[in-house]
C-alpha cells in the first residue's frame, strides 16, 4: 500500500538524519557499516520494515558511490572526516572531538541520497519526490539516463547535471576506490573492470548442506523466493533480492542451508577433504568454512575449529548443532606451533585475517576506512599463523591458505615467504572450482568468475 504523503516526509527526513549519523560513525569512529547499521536498527525498534530497508539501502548506496558523492556532501561534515575517507592522504586534523555528526542540512543530504539512488541504476524508493523537493531539483526522466555497468561514468555526469551542476566534477571510475589499491593488486584485466564489478550490488549466495535439496526449493517457491542453482557447483544457490528474513525459514532452522558467498565456497572446494579425514580449520571465526568442511567430509571424520577470539566459536557451535554436525570440535588457538607428535591432521586450513579488500563490493565502507599501512602488520600476522598451523599437518597432508584479499603481498607474497623457509611443503596444483582452469596451486577468485566476492587460495602438500 502506498504511504501517505506526510509519512513519506517523515521517512525522508529520518533517513537523512540516520545517514549523517551512520556515516559519521563509519568514517570518524572507523566502525564497520554493517555493525553500525545493526546497532542503529536495534536502538530504533520503532522503525518499520520499510524504514529499515530505506536506511540500509541508502547507507550502502552512499558508501558505494562515496568517491563521486563527496562534492555534494555538506562541507562542515566533510571537513571533519579523516583523510582516507575524503580521498587524500593528508588534511587538516579532523575534528574528532565533536560529540556527533554536524547538524543536518536537509537540502544537501537530500541531494546526496538522490544521487546515490540514481547512480544505483535500480528502482527508486517512494521517498524520492520528497528528496527532489527538499533539494529543489526535478527528477530526471529515468529512461533518459545512460544505464548498464559500462556506462556508469556517463550516467553519473547526467545525474550530476540533473542535480543542478552545470559542470559536473571530473568523474573517473578510479575515484571509487583508493589509488594505492592498484599498486597492491596484480590485475589480469583493466582497472575499470574490477571497479565496475565493485559497483554492482552483490547477490546473496547460499550453500546447501542437505541431500534433500527439493524440500529447500519447495519452501523457497512457497515463499516466492526466486533462486538459481550454480551451473557447476551443485551446493551453491543464488538468490534473487529478497526482503524476507531467511532465518525464519524451516530449512534454515533445520540447518539445510547457510548463507555463504560463492567465492568463500571455493575455499572449501580447494581443500577437497576426503570422507573420514581429520581437518583443522585454524582461523575458524563463526565457522562458515568449518561447516563446509564437515559437510564435504560427509559427516565422516572430524573438523577441529579454532580461533583466538573464542566468543566467535559460540556461533559455530550453534550452527553445527543446527546442521547436525557432532564432529566439529572447538578450541582456542593464538597461532602457536603444535608439538611434533600432534602433527596429525590430514588437512589444515588457514583462512587468515586480512584486509578483506575482496569483499569491498559487499562492504564498500572499508574502501574508505582501510589504509595501506595496515597491510604490513597483516602480512606479519598471516605468516605467523600459517607457520604455526603448518606444524599440525601430518606428513603427506594438505595445507590450504586463504584470504578474502586482492592484495599480492597478503596472498602470493605470504606463500612465497612461507615456502622459502618451509622446504617440506610444495604447491599442489588444483582445478579452479569456478573456471575449471588448472592452477599451479594458487588461485585468485575474481568477482566476474561467478558474481561473487574476491578470494585467494593456495594449496600446499607436506612431503611424506
Ligand atoms: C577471515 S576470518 C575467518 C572467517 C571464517 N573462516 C569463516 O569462514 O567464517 C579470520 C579469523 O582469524 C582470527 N584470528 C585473528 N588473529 C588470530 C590469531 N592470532 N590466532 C588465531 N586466529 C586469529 C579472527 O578472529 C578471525 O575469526
Amino acid at each position: 500500500m502506498p504511504m501517505a504523503p506526510h509519512k513519506l516526509e517523515t521517512q525522508a527526513r529520518a533517513c537523512a538524519e540516520a545517514l549523517a549519523a551512520l556515516l559519521w560513525q563509519v568514517f570518524v569512529n572507523g566502525s564497520p557499516a554493517d555493525r553500525v547499521l545493526a546497532e542503529f536498527l536495534r536502538q530504533h525498534r520503532e522503525c518499520g520494515a520499510r524504514d529499515r530497508r530505506l536506511v540500509s539501502e541508502s547507507l550502502f548506496a552512499v558508501l558505494r558511490w562515496w568517491g563521486w558523492l563527496r562534492p555534494l556532501v555538506p562541507p562542515t561534515f566533510l571537513q571533519a572526516l579523516p583523510p582516507q575517507s575524503i580521498g587524500t592522504t593528508t588534511s587538516a586534523e579532523p575534528q574528532r572531538e565533536r560529540a556527533g555528526a554536524p547538524a543536518i542540512h536537509d537540502r544537501e543530504w537530500s541531494k546526496v541520497l538522490l544521487a546515490a539512488h540514481l547512480l544505483e541504476d535500480g528502482p527508486l524508493p517512494p521517498v524520492t519526490p520528497v528528496w527532489c523537493r527538499a533539494a529543489h531539483v526535478e527528477l530526471p526522466a529515468l529512461d533518459s539516463l545512460p544505464s548498464g555497468p559500462d556506462r556508469v561514468e556517463k550516467r553519473a555526469r547526467a545525474v550530476f547535471r540533473a542535480l543542478g551542476m552545470s559542470t559536473p566534477p571530473p568523474l573517473s571510475l578510479t575515484d571509487l576506490v583508493p589509488d594505492w589499491v592498484f599498486e597492491e593488486t596484480r590485475l589480469p584485466c583493466p582497472r575499470t573492470q574490477l571497479i565496475q564489478w565493485f559497483q554492482r550490488r552483490p547477490p546473496v549466495w547460499l550453500r546447501l548442506q542437505t541431500p534433500d535439496v527439493e524440500s529447500v526449493l519447495r519452501e523457497f517457491r512457497e515463499n516466492q523466493i526466486t533462486c538459481q542453482r550454480h551451473p557447476t557447483l551443485p551446493s551453491a544457490l543464488r538468490l534473487a533480492p529478497v526482503s524476507l528474513n531467511l532465518r525464519a525459514l524451516t530449512a534454515y532452522r533445520n540447518g539445510h542451508f547457510e548463507v555463504q558467498d560463492l567465492a568463500s565456497q571455493v575455499i572449501g572446494l580447494a581443500c577437497a577433504p576426503n570422507p573420514g579425514e581429520r581437518w583443522w580449520d585454524a582461523c575458524a571465526g563463526a565457522g562458515g568454512k568449518s561447516l563446509q568442511l564437515a559437510d564435504l567430509l560427509q559427516r565422516r571424520g572430524t573438523v577441529m575449529a579454532s580461533d583466538s577470539r573464542v566468543y566467535k566459536l559460540d556461533d559455530l557451535r550453534l550452527r553445527a548443532r543446527r546442521g547436525g554436525f557432532p564432529n566439529i570440535q572447538c578450541r582456542e588457538w593464538h597461532g602457536q606451533p603444535v608439538a611434533a607428535r600432534k602433527a596429525t591432521f590430514d588437512g589444515v586450513l588457514v583462512d587468515a585475517p586480512c584486509s578483506c579488500s575482496g569483499t569491498w563490493r559487499r562492504n564498500p565502507d572499508a574502501r574508505w576506512t582501510s589504509t595501506r599501512e595496515e597491510i604490513d602488520e597483516l602480512v606479519t600476522l598471516q605468516l605467523r599463523l600459517l607457520r604455526g598451523a603448518a606444524t599440525g599437518v601430518k606428513p603427506g597432508g594438505r595445507l590450504v591458505y586463504a584470504t578474502c584479499s586482492l592484495f599480492h603481498r597478503e596472498n602470493e607474497g605470504v606463500i612465497d615467504a612461507f615456502l622459502r623457509d618451509n622446504a617440506a611443503f610444495t604447491l599442489e596444483p588444483f582445478t579452479h572450482p569456478l573456471t575449471s582452469e588448472p592452477t599451479p596451486g594458487m588461485a585468485q577468485v575474481w568477482p566476474w568468475q561467478g558474481d561473487c566476492d574476491a578470494m585467494f587460495a593456495a594449496r600446499l602438500r607436506r612431503n611424506s
